[in-house]
């Protein structure tokens, strides 16, 4: 049985329900709960046709992680000054940052076309 109890994390939608303490979490919970974080979410994009995915990682640049998982997208900078990394992200958009200031002065309009530079897309 759970009860409702309001929390800082209770206020995120999906997480309404607030165990009271860990304790009380039964092992069914668990199991629940750990389905649901490894659920993998995936970030897809594209950059001069050729296509890429990536198991998002918490910190790093979209860059950093596309090639740590040998994903082939072109780079030159990395300080958000040369385009060379720009990318369209096709899906997982909601796990990458704001575009910075130097997204904003590289791409200008092309921000609303998903387009992202690499570089400087943080994974959140
Ligand atoms: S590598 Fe130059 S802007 Fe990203």
């Amino acid at each position: 049985m759970t009860k409702k109890a309001f929390s800082v994390g209770s206020l995120i939608p999906g997480r309404e329900t607030v165990h009271q303490s860990p304790q009380q979490v039964k092992k069914d919970d668990h199991i629940q709960l750990s389905q649901k974080s490894d659920a993998v979410q995936e970030i897809k994009g594209s950059q001069k046709g050729v296509s890429w995915k990536v198991t998002p990682i918490k910190g790093q640049s979209l860059l950093e992680t596309a090639l740590e998982q040998k994903q082939q997208i072109q780079y030159k900078c990395r300080k958000g000054t040369c385009g060379v990394c720009t990318v369209t992200v096709e899906e997982g958009q909601a796990l990458l940052s704001e575009p910075n200031t130097a997204e904003e002065k590289k791409l200008g309009t092309a921000l609303k076309d998903d387009c992202r530079l690499a570089c400087q897309a943080a994974i959140i």
